[in-house]
């Protein structure tokens, strides 16, 4: 690992202007520098790099971040990796930080593992290309194929042998361990070459080095499986792994788009005929773990399956998964009898192209036309088919895009609105229930094994037992509203009459702007001093001011950027880079867009406030800062009040809750007064 002081001397040298300037043509503008974005295609400039902020970012895109960022993302490194590449190019010593003995050893044993797969594949591909056998077995079977020569190179294609012991002789003859191939699958247990007379497909990992093989068979042999794959081991995790990712991550993120494929030979078809950003799920089931390595490059997935029906149901599956990623589900069909591989070859690239293009569809929507089509009149088929729509839309966390769905499948399956909604709440409160359950049994049995091994202990000790207390129920677990990742019950809206629902649904899209400026305000200007006599800064003071209502934040990222801000108070002299330069992705982005723009509020006017600055809004973060926390606070209040009102009108209200409700409201209401008075008084 890189220590950190390295990191922050890294950090601390790497201009960003200086670092761009390797890629882009920056031309200065005041006190920014401006140019074409290398990010995607545009004619006149919005790619802003601000050196004194040391920060870069696009306004036509939305891409941004720090000089480590732009190499991560422009090269497609990792974050390691693209802090040794900026080391290299200021001549920065690399400290390691020392490394436990256990994990220098399993280091080593990785970097054994690489490098005695890297001697196969080399071993594999001398075979295809120069011996005769691989010429004219493998290389033959590859062109009759219509592989071209340089995708054989690119994907590192090979052949085995077809012999009992040729490849394991050469390998101990080479003084790899044996051992070691064996765990790697090229050696089978007896000692016996693993792969014999198959063409090899090397798998690559993200930084392109090799972690398994696959095999293909030539013969029409029905005994013989058509490929035989490595097993798992210490570097190849097959849930984390897409055949062609190594090859196709940069083209990923340009074309911000992955077509998902099943095949290896799908992949390397696409990406000869241009198609380059295609991976392969490699025959099993999507996992989590691939669709997050997606992710890393881009939030559309295009999956194209077979068009007949065992097509359809492969790629029906695993698509909740990447909903629940909170990806855009794209999906395409291929006509009957083709896979990617056959049909962009019949029909060459640009067709191709064109297909993919006319034919993809919104997962979501493609769902409904096929119930709508498979049920026809029958209505209980139709429930049957709808619960399943409504399942996959409850997978969606974000609230708009939901809503959005729900709009259009209303309109499809001309159902009410107010129903889907009303279904897929019930959806998304099973699937609490459901988590809640789990996590309820988990407690549980903790805590049953805790009380066993303490009761084991008092035993041992023999001394007078005391009662059990009440902190031992394991459902008080659940009550303190820890952030468990799951869906909050806040994400569930309760239909009860129309207009309340509307209500509630805009409340839940236009939530975090109130929390979204507290923030943006601690994460710019937070390190300043408050008062003149400098004994709190902004950050503290509005801490302070919404500490106890930080459960209520409405946005997991707002509050974590807070309470990372208030364990850092005294950090004043790199406040900002405490952000732009966080490990956390969200944070950083979030950050930067703070950063670059640090004085666009959120839009009060259509609630007939305006910020009435007349200072630079820079200057006047004290009064920004008390207006943000009295609106946010205000907004909470508010809608406090509204569930009051509502608990009040219950008819099953017993006579002590009304009572207590009624109070509560009029507290409420009297604060929500102050507060507005307040707000006026500081904007006039
Ligand atoms: N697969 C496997 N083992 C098998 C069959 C398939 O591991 N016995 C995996 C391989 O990763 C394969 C993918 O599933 O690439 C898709 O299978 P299939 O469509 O049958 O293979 P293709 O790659 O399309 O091979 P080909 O075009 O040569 O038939
Ligand atoms: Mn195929």
């Amino acid at each position: 690992m890189i220590s950190q002081n390295t990191i922050n001397e890294i950090l601390n040298t790497a201009q960003v202007e200086d670092v761009i300037q390797d890629y882009v043509n920056l031309k200065r503008r005041g006190v920014n520098m401006i140019g074409l974005c290398p990010f995607h295609d545009e004619k006149t400039p919005s790619f802003t790099v601000s050196p004194a902020k040391n920060i870069y970012k696009c306004f036509g895109c939305g891409k941004g971040g720090n000089p480590v960022n732009f190499i991560m993302e422009h090269e497609s490194l990792s974050y390691p990796e693209a802090l040794r590449h900026l080391a290299a190019k200021y001549g920065i010593e690399i400290e390691e930080t020392q490394k436990t003995h256990e994990q220098k050893q399993e280091q080593q044993l990785a970097e054994s593992l690489y490098l005695i797969n890297k001697f196969a594949a080399e071993h594999f591909h001398h075979n295809l290309v120069e011996t005769d056998e691989g010429k004219s077995i493998g290389l033959s079977y590859f062109k009759e194929r219509g592989f071209r020569m340089d995708t054989v190179k690119e994907f590192n294609l090979g052949y085995a042998i077809n012999s009992y012991d040729h490849f394991t002789k050469l390998a101990v003859e080479k003084q790899y361990n044996i051992e070691l191939l064996r765990k790697l699958g090229l050696v089978s247990r007896s000692d016996y070459d693993f792969y014999r007379g198959r063409v090899i497909f090397p798998i690559h990992n993200l930084s392109g080095k090799v972690i398994g093989f696959g095999g293909r068979i030539l013969t029409e042999n029905k005994k013989a499986p058509k490929y035989v794959n490595s097993p798992e081991s210490e570097i190849y995790n097959k849930r984390k792994t897409l055949y062609g990712i190594y090859q196709a991550k940069t083209e990923i993120r340009k074309q911000d788009n992955c077509i998902m494929v099943e095949g290896y030979t799908d992949v390397i078809s696409l990406h000869q005929s241009d198609v380059r950003n295609a991976v392969a799920s490699s025959g099993t089931s999507l996992t989590k773990e691939q669709i997050r390595l997606v992710k890393r490059y881009t939030d559309n997935i295009t999956v194209m399956y077979d068009g007949d029906g065992a097509g359809i149901k492969a790629a029906l599956r695993g698509m909740d998964l990447i909903l629940e990623q909170d990806m855009n589900v794209k999906l395409v069909l291929l006509p009957d009898k083709e896979d990617p591989d056959s049909y962009v070859k019949r029909v060459g690239t640009a067709a191709f192209k064109d297909y993919v293009e006319k034919e993809s569809k919104d997962f979501i929507l493609f769902k409904t036309q096929l119930v709508i089509e498979e049920a026809g009149n029958d209505p209980i088929k139709k429930a049957t088919l709808l619960r399943d729509i409504v399942e996959s839309i409850s997978k969606i966390s974000d609230t708009l895009k939901r809503s959005v769905y729900i709009q259009h499948c209303s309109k499809l399956l001309d159902i009410e609105e107010r129903i889907l909604v009303a279904e897929t709440n019930n959806a998304i409160k099973g699937e609490i229930k459901k988590k809640r359950l789990e996590k309820d049994r988990d407690a549980l049995r903790e805590q049953r094994s805790k009380a066993r091994a303490q009761s084991q202990a008092k035993i041992a000790n023999a001394k007078p037992s005391s009662s059990a207390s009440d902190d031992d129920n394991p459902y008080q677990y659940m009550e303190r509203g820890e952030d468990d990742g799951y869906p909050r019950s806040e994400d569930v809206y309760e239909p009860e009459d129309p207009k309340q629902e509307i209500q509630e649904y805009k409340r839940d899209a236009t939530i975090d702007h109130q929390e979204r400026d507290l923030t943006r305000i601690i994460v710019t200007m937070g390190h300043r001093w408050y008062d003149d006599q400098e004994t709190i800064t902004v950050a503290e003071y509005i801490y302070q001011n919404i500490a106890d209502m930080l459960d209520y934040f409405s946005s997991d990222l707002h509050k974590s950027m807070i309470l990372l801000a208030y364990n850092n108070l005294d950090q004043i002299e790199n406040w900002n880079t405490l952000f732009t330069n966080h490990q956390d992705e969200e944070i950083r982005s979030e950050a930067i867009t703070f950063m670059a723009s640090p004085y666009t509020y959120a839009n009060w006017s259509d609630k007939g406030v305006e910020l009435q600055t007349q200072k630079e809004p820079s200057e006047n973060f004290e009064k920004d800062s008390y207006q943000a926390i009295l609106r946010f606070k205000i907004k909470k209040v508010k809608q406090l009040i509204l569930e009051t009102e509502r608990e009040l009108k219950k008819e099953d209200i017993s006579p002590d809750d009304f009572v207590i409700n009624m109070r509560l409201l009029q507290k409420l209401q009297e604060q929500r007064n102050f507060m507005a008075n307040e707000l006026n008084t500081v904007i006039l």
